[in-house]
Order: C-alpha cells, then sequence, then structure tokens
C-alpha cells in the first residue's frame, strides 16, 4: 500500500474531567435582596453540590478540599456499575489502573501529557484559522509535519472505552474524541507500521461482516471535509484510502471501510463506516485506535442518529483510578442546564461554546464582554487543560493566587504557572470557578475541575492561556471532570450537570 505513504493528515482528540454544580444563574445567588427566589429555588439547590455544609466550612466562595480526594489511589475503583443503561460504555483513563494500557516501558509523566497537550491546542488552532480560510490543508502540511519518532507520545485523548468490531467481534479500546470524525482501528497486516497496542490487532480478513469502499463512492468523497485531506485510491483494487493526521503528528492511513460495530451487547450497528489503519504512528496509549465524536456526517454521532437520535454524553471520573461513562442515546435524568452550541463555532467537527464570564470566588472578573466572542470558544474531550485568552487568564490566576496566598507556592509544571506546595494540609480551601455560558448557564467547576496535582508537593492551577486573546479558546477535559456532559445535536445544545461520576 505504496500510496498510503504520501498521507499526511490532521486531526484530534482531547480529554479530562472536573464537577461542578449548576445554578441557575448568577443572579440567584449573589444577590441577597432576591430573597423570593431563593424561597422558590430552595428545592433545587439541595439537589446540587453546594450543600454549604455546616461541619466544613464551604460556602459560596470556597471549595474545602482533602487532598486525598484529587490524589489517585493504586488501584481502580469502578464508580458506575450501577449504569448499565443501553448504549452505555465505561470510560477509564489512559494512564490510571483501571486501564492495562500502557505506552510499551515508557513511564507517561505529567509533564508529557501536558507538553502534548500544547501540541493538540496547536492542531486545533490550525485546524481553525485553516477552515475559515478555506484552504484544504494538505499544503500546509509538508513532511516536516510528519511522525518520524516511533517513540512519540500519545497525545490523542486520555479516555478510552471499549468496543466490539467484527463478525466474530473482536473488543477493542479506543480513545474518544469530541474533537474529531472518523473512527479507525490499527488493521492486519499493518503494510506499512503499527504502533504497539494492547488488544490482539483487528485482521479484516477473519471477519464477515468487512467490507471496502470504493473511491468512486460519495462516501469516500466525504473524507476530505471529515480529515482535512483528500481521500486517495488504491490503484490495484479502487478501494478508498484515507489519512488523518493529528496535532501531535500522529497519524493513521488506510481503507476505508464498513464493519459490524458492537457498542453493547444489544446494541449492534451493522455497515459503521471507519478506517482499517494500515499506516500508524503515535502511541495512543496502547489503545488500538480512535472513535470520532465531532459533528461532521462521518462522525460516529451522525452515523448512529437513527439508534441513538445524534445525543451523547459522558462523565469523566474525578481522578486517574476511578470510572467515568460515554452513553450514547437519552440517557440521563439528571438536572442539567443547556446552553446553546455556539454559532461560531468555523469548524465542522468541533462543538462551539458561548462563554459569557467566569467568576472567582464569586467575584465576576473584570473583562470586555466581548473578549470570549471574539475568537470564539469550544468544548473539546481531548484538550486536557482549558485554554483561555491571555487577558482572562491573567485575570483568573491573579485573583485565584489572591485566595491561595496563604499556601506555599511550588515550582511550575509545563504549561502550567501557578502551583502550590500542599503536603502539609490534609485538608485546605481554594476559591471557587464558575464559568457562565450563554443563556446564563453557570457551571460549577469541582476541585477536580480547578486543580492539577501533580503531587501533593506539586498542586497546581489547571489552566493555561492562549497566545494571543483571538484564538479560540478551549474548555479542556481537566475542567470537565465529574460533570455529567450531555451533547446534544439535534436540539442545538449542550447540558451540564453536577456529580455525574466520581
Ligand atoms: C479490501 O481492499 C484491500 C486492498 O486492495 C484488499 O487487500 C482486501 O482483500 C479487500 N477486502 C475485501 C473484503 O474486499
Amino acid at each position: 500500500m505504496s500510496e498510503s505513504v504520501f498521507y499526511k493528515l490532521a486531526f484530534y482528540p482531547l480529554l479530562l474531567p472536573l464537577s461542578m454544580a449548576i445554578q441557575m444563574s448568577s443572579l440567584l445567588f449573589s444577590s441577597l435582596a432576591v430573597f423570593f427566589f431563593f424561597f422558590f429555588f430552595s428545592s433545587l439547590e439541595k439537589t446540587f453540590a453546594f450543600q454549604a455544609t455546616i461541619e466544613d466550612t464551604e460556602s459560596n466562595n470556597l471549595h474545602l478540599v482533602h487532598l486525598n480526594s484529587l490524589l489517585p489511589s493504586s488501584s481502580c475503583s469502578s464508580s458506575i456499575k450501577d449504569s448499565r443503561r443501553k448504549g452505555s460504555l465505561e470510560v477509564v483513563h489512559k494512564y490510571g489502573p483501571c486501564s492495562q494500557q500502557n505506552d510499551g516501558d515508557r513511564k507517561v509523566t505529567h509533564s508529557d501529557i501536558l507538553n502534548v497537550d500544547k501540541e493538540r491546542v496547536k492542531y486545533i488552532h490550525s485546524r481553525i484559522s485553516k477552515e475559515l480560510s478555506g484552504d484544504d490543508g494538505l499544503k500546509e502540511l509538508d513532511s516536516a509535519n510528519l511522525p518520524a519518532k516511533s517513540g512519540s507520545l500519545i497525545g490523542s485523548g486520555n479516555y478510552f472505552v471499549v468496543v466490539g468490531l467484527g463478525t466474530p467481534k473482536r473488543d477493542l479500546s479506543l480513545i474518544f474524541d469530541t474533537g474529531s470524525d472518523l473512527t479507525w482501528t490499527q488493521c492486519q497486516p499493518c503494510a506499512r507500521s503499527c504502533y504497539k497496542q494492547q488488544d490482539p490487532i483487528f485482521d479484516p480478513s477473519k471477519s464477515s461482516s468487512y467490507s471496502n469502499i470504493t473511491c468512486t463512492s460519495t462516501l469516500c468523497t466525504q473524507l476530505s471535509s471529515a480529515t482535512g485531506n483528500d481521500p486517495g485510491c488504491s490503484s490495484v483494487s479502487k478501494a478508498c484510502i484515507y489519512g488523518i493526521q493529528y496535532g501531535d503528528q500522529s497519524f493513521s492511513v488506510g481503507y476505508f471501510s464498513r464493519e459490524r460495530l458492537t457498542v453493547t451487547t444489544t446494541d449492534v450497528i451493522d455497515n459503521f463506516l471507519f478506517g482499517c489503519g494500515q499506516n500508524n504512528q503515535g502511541l495512543f496509549g496502547g489503545s488500538a485506535g480512535l472513535i470520532g465524536l465531532g459533528r461532521h456526517p462521518i462522525s460516529f454521532v451522525q452515523q448512529t442518529a437513527s439508534k441513538y437520535g445524534k445525543i451523547f454524553s459522558y462523565c469523566l471520573p474525578s481522578t486517574s483510578s476511578s470510572t467515568g461513562h460515554l452513553t450514547f442515546g437519552r440517557a440521563t435524568s439528571r438536572l442539567l442546564l443547556y446552553t446553546p452550541f455556539s454559532t461560531i463555532s468555523r469548524s465542522s467537527s468541533f462543538y462551539g461554546l458561548d462563554i459569557a464570564s467566569i467568576t472567582v470566588s464569586g467575584v465576576k472578573l473584570s473583562l470586555t464582554p466581548s473578549l470570549f466572542s471574539t475568537g470564539g470558544a469550544i468544548i473539546d474531550s481531548g484538550t486536557v487543560i482549558t485554554r483561555l485568552p491571555p487577558t482572562a487568564y491573567a485575570a483568573l490566576r491573579s485573583a485565584f493566587r489572591q485566595g491561595m496566598s496563604k499556601y506555599p507556592s511550588a515550582g511550575e509544571l509545563s504549561i502550567l504557572d501557578t502551583c502550590y506546595d500542599l503536603s502539609a494540609y490534609k485538608v485546605f480551601s481554594i476559591p471557587k470557578i464558575n464559568f457562565v455560558f450563554g443563556g446564563s448557564v453557570t457551571v460549577e467547576l469541582q476541585p477536580a475541575g480547578i486543580l492539577y496535582v501533580a503531587s501533593a508537593k506539586q498542586v497546581c492551577l489547571a489552566f493555561a492561556a492562549n497566545g494571543d486573546d483571538s484564538d479560540i479558546t478551549i474548555f479542556g477535559n481537566v475542567q470537565q471532570r465529574t460533570l455529567e456532559v450531555v451533547y446534544d445535536l439535534g436540539g442545538g445544545k449542550i447540558g451540564f450537570g453536577a456529580g455525574g461520576c466520581k
């Protein structure tokens, strides 16, 4: 499959968790004058996470944090066994004890993860500015962008689920990514290259339900907009060839195919379109490939529209030693607050968000109202750390530091410049951080959504700045931890709920 080598593609995943409680609007809680409303909504308030309690001094402005609650334990605790809901999969962090995946002999450090995160953000920025200018993308991807390093790290999302592919089905661990569309896995015979994965590599010749797509099919043509790269055509078999490249220089190239996909024992999808990768690089955390949950017609969400109604939800756990869920279809009975998808998202893959403001310790950061709308914002499951306009980050950091002034500071961790040594504290307090989205939806981040804990001696504010205020803001996966996040494509809205998982 020599034609595949010439492919260079671009693409991405994301991830991390957090939690929050949702308030109806900041008005409701900040204005003492509106007594009446308090009355009215007090029962609602109780259902959420801010039961400001008497025994601890958790307040509207501070979280009391038990350090242990943010440190992963050495054994896996599965938090969601109760939810064997239809279409529900267990979500596992790539590098925690719940995962059997690993990157071979390489021990992945926090700096590694954060450095790879930079690559993802670079990729998102370039992809979005590319779509803006109408460039088809391939021109900019010269060979200098190509991987080369066989030891190159993952980068594509930190969370995966297990699904079955083929007949008879083979279980595969796939990273899920709301920032990309094509689903792919490594395939035998690995004509060029396969990276090391935990599961046996999928062999289409052993499946009775596999078929190739020809390059004259309109399905093949769709790859251009889904992957940012025009498809190729095998000169021998006329099979359609895809190529996708992610920001961290990992990529997959192979045959665009159809296969039976088993989501759960009761949910089987026939003729699912996916990439059967014969040339793959980047370690993808030992996972077998990726599930694309973006907005494009080729994504999992659109392909399963008649079954799941273009709705999915997930919860990312608070630490790498617990599990969350990824659920397809309308599922949750939790109270959710919905904000419309932002119309300024200029990409066919990403999910746009309107960020109106941010509060720290109950005080709204003083920022120009148009700051977030200028560059726009997206939510991404594959970006670890939220990237803010530099002006917003500076204001957030300064307010956070003020609230943390009694704690000893610690050195920087890669892109994280506000860190504390909390090894002398079992319990400490941090300023609450709320995001206010379009429609006055206020999402209170949980401690796991505010802090990135490398160790007790290095607990960092889990936010970073973009290079420029006009760059797109990215709401990353640390900030989403423990939240129930519901993507309703038909309804054009995204919902947030507190306490989706531990
Ligand atoms: C799909 O195409 C490849 C490449 O030409 C070929 O080796 C394989 O046999 C084809 N598979 C099927 C089921 O047609």
